[in-house]
């Protein structure tokens, strides 16, 4: 019986990532969009449900865990909670993680190859060929030492004797379900290439090793293992029920969304296994493009992976999203550079979204004392001409757009809109007829016509950047939550005269380019060191308990001294940054630290720090620091809270 429910539902997934390694931002990239995707469904009126998840099984997770010293379980139990972890750090969890290691998970498996079985799609065989390791993947027509084509690494020739799946049958069943579901492999050009494979023939598919250990055993058939793909796939529907699918009623998938790598298992194996199963059918399948670094996909094992915390730290997740769903044409390829990224963010949502939202809204504060004025003709005539019909011609055209997934086109509308409200502020020049009491009614039109345009453009946006959007959304007076809105009930003129303006605070401070950059590659620099080290270290486990144990001599290396805090001021544009200084003895020292949210400035003036001194100096924000003030993360959200000491100590005092 399928759940009875008030919206339709649409159930989307995130590729399984493998725990041999941590996360990039080329997986970053595909969670995003799978959340933005999740986010705008939401706002079209569905009960969205997104999975994400580990595909943990495999010789490569089986070699990393022996290099690490742990057992297959342990290590990747340990990156598991460093993917999950990243996700809900980054506001993109699933509603469901899967790990391929879950009871839940391993009894799906068996279940789906038991009604495999029994419908006649199985069937033991031997199997000799040439197999890439590190795409867990036989290689068709690869002779001893060929390389595998995907990946260029050589290729082992492997024995074994094997269950098969009997994929030739699904030939022509495939061929008439892609006939009869066009959309079913977006786009077009991963669907032509899945059709010529599949209209190529298909041969049988070795579906269990005996070459393995590390995997979920065929029961009742020990040592087989089930081969990876035959493994990992099923997790889509282990994740929202298994067996009993039905209770949750989210099957089938209505979206899987993936790179293009990996399509083919998407698009030919995974319909098939369903098939044999008689089961139901995901409702389609879109593979995006690579993210490149210097014209190659960004990958661990190229060495050219960028991690995104350094880039959330600097910039935050908002311009991160934005620049991804911008930038790259969704299904292409498209190069990740730092240049464009900064770019991106200063002239689009520092000098665009944010620039916008804060003139519009301080004038109504200082001319309208923070209430949205009310237009001459509110409620019968409309507003500025054009103004209704541009925001009734954008939501169309704009939502069509966020449906096909063009992200980055949806976005120009977006901002195109965004510019001509700009535009429309420097021609008609409200801080003028603000000085003209004749005028007064013409400025109420105006800065209502802004703001409401506003509220338009922002509500578009929210999927791509839901939390700087939902400030807006609040500084512009709303009350309700901006993610519960329907985009098909949003029009013109819904902005009530009289609402009160919320507090207004900058949402995208501007940033100096190459400082910026500076900032994020070294931070990458300094984490990619630690993430690796890190790594095998389960997320709650203590951080240091990952690092080796250092000798005293070690520790000796750090100068900290007892500081005497001279001054304060907070750093034009950082919310979370002051500008220090510090008097440590013999010099009173500059340092810049990140306590603006914990502490005022007046309030640290005359306090006793704990300050590392002998640290290279750097700039943050374009101001020197020289030094470090040590703080617990302790306090709500890690925020900082000072160490310091309970007697009196004296201004210099070396710390051991
Ligand atoms: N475990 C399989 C997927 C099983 S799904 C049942 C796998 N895992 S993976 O960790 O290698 O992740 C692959 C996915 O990460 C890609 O399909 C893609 O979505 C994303 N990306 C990894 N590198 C990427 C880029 N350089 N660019 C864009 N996306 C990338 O394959």
């Amino acid at each position: 019986m399928s759940t009875l429910r008030a919206k339709p539902k649409y159930y989307l997934t995130t590729p399984l990532y493998y725990t041999n390694g941590l996360p990039h931002i080329g997986h970053t990239y595909s969670t995003i969009v799978a959340d933005v995707i999740r986010r705008y469904k939401r706002m079209r009126g569905f009960d969205v449900f997104m999975t994400t998840g580990t595909d943990e099984h495999g010789v490569n997770v089986e070699r990393s865990a022996k290099k690490a010293g742990k057992s297959p379980q342990e290590y990747s139990t340990a990156i598991a909670s460093r993917w999950r972890q990243l996700w809900d750090e980054l506001g993109i969890p699933g509603d469901e993680f899967i790990r391929t290691t879950d009871e839940r998970h391993h009894r799906t498996v068996q279940w789906l190859f038991k009604r495999c079985r029994e419908n006649g799609y199985i069937e033991k065989g031997h199997y000799t060929g040439q197999y890439c390791v590190h795409d867990n993947a036989y290689v068709v027509d690869a002779g001893p030492g060929d390389a595998c084509p995907d990946c260029g690494r050589p290729t082992e020739t492997v024995t074994e004797e094997n269950y098969f799946f009997k994929l030739s049958e699904f030939q022509q069943k495939l061929l008439d379900f892609y006939a009869a579901n066009p959309d079913f492999i977006r786009p077009e050009s991963r669907r032509n290439e899945v059709l010529s494979f599949v209209q190529g023939g298909l041969r049988n598919l070795s579906i269990t090793r005996t070459t393995i250990r590390w995997g979920i055993p065929v029961p009742g058939e020990a040592p087989h293992v089930f081969y990876v793909w035959f493994d990992a796939l099923i997790g889509y529907l282990s994740a929202v029920g298994g067996p009993e699918f039905d209770e949750r009623g989210l099957w089938p998938a209505d979206l899987h969304m993936v790179g293009k790598e990996i399509i083919r298992f998407h698009a030919v194996y995974w319909p098939a296994f369903l098939m044999a199963a008689d089961l139901p059918l995901p409702k389609q399948i879109w593979a995006h493009g690579w993210l490149l670094f210097d014209s190659e996909k960004m990958s661990k094992s190229r060495g050219n992976a960028v991690r995104p915390r350094p880039i959330v730290s600097v910039l935050g997740i908002g311009p991160l999203r934005y620049y991804l769903l911008r930038e790259i044409v969704f299904g292409q390829d498209g190069s990740f550079s730092y240049d464009a990224l900064v770019s991106r963010y200063n002239s689009d949502l520092a000098n665009g979204l944010g620039n916008l939202a804060s003139r519009t809204l301080t004038m109504i504060g200082r001319y309208f004392g923070g209430e949205i004025p009310k237009p001459p003709g509110y409620g019968v005539l409309g507003n500025e001409p054009g103004s209704a019909d541009f925001a009734s011609e954008a939501l169309t055209r704009i939502t069509q757009l966020y449906d096909k997934f063009s992200f980055s086109l949806a976005l120009e509308g977006i901002w195109e809109q965004v510019a001509a409200i700009d535009k429309y502020l420097t021609v008609e020049k409200p801080w003028t007829l603000a000085e003209q009491p004749e005028n007064r009614e013409r400025l109420a039109k105006v800065l209502y016509t802004a703001a409401e345009g506003l509220r338009i453009v922002t509500a578009l946006a929210h999927p791509v950047l839901p939390q700087s959007t939902e400030k807006i959304w609040r500084q512009l007076g709303q009350t309700t939550p901006l993610a519960g809105v329907q985009m098909d009930q949003l029009s013109w003129g819904q902005l009530k005269p009289g609402t009160k303006i919320g507090k207004l605070e900058g949402i995208f401070p501007r940033v100096e380019k190459s400082e910026a950059i500076e900032r994020i590659e070294s931070m990458e620099q300094e984490q990619s060191k630690a993430a690796e080290a890190a790594a095998v270290t389960p997320a709650s486990a203590p951080a240091v308990a990952a690092q080796a144990k250092i000798g005293i001599e070690d520790f000796a290396k750090i100068e900290m001294r007892v500081g005497l805090v001279k001054s304060a001021e907070r750093v034009a544009g950082a919310d979370k940054l002051l500008q220090l200084q510090v008097d440590i003895g013999d010099e009173v020292r500059q340092i810049v630290a990140g306590l603006a949210l914990t502490y005022k400035p007046e309030d640290l003036v005359g306090r006793k720090v704990v300050v590392v001194t002998n640290l290279q100096p750097r700039k943050l924000r374009g101001v020197e620091s020289n030094g470090m003030i040590v703080a617990a993360s302790a306090g709500p959200d890690g925020s900082p809270v000072l160490a310091g000491f309970l007697e009196d100590v004296p201004v210099g005092a070396r710390l051991k």
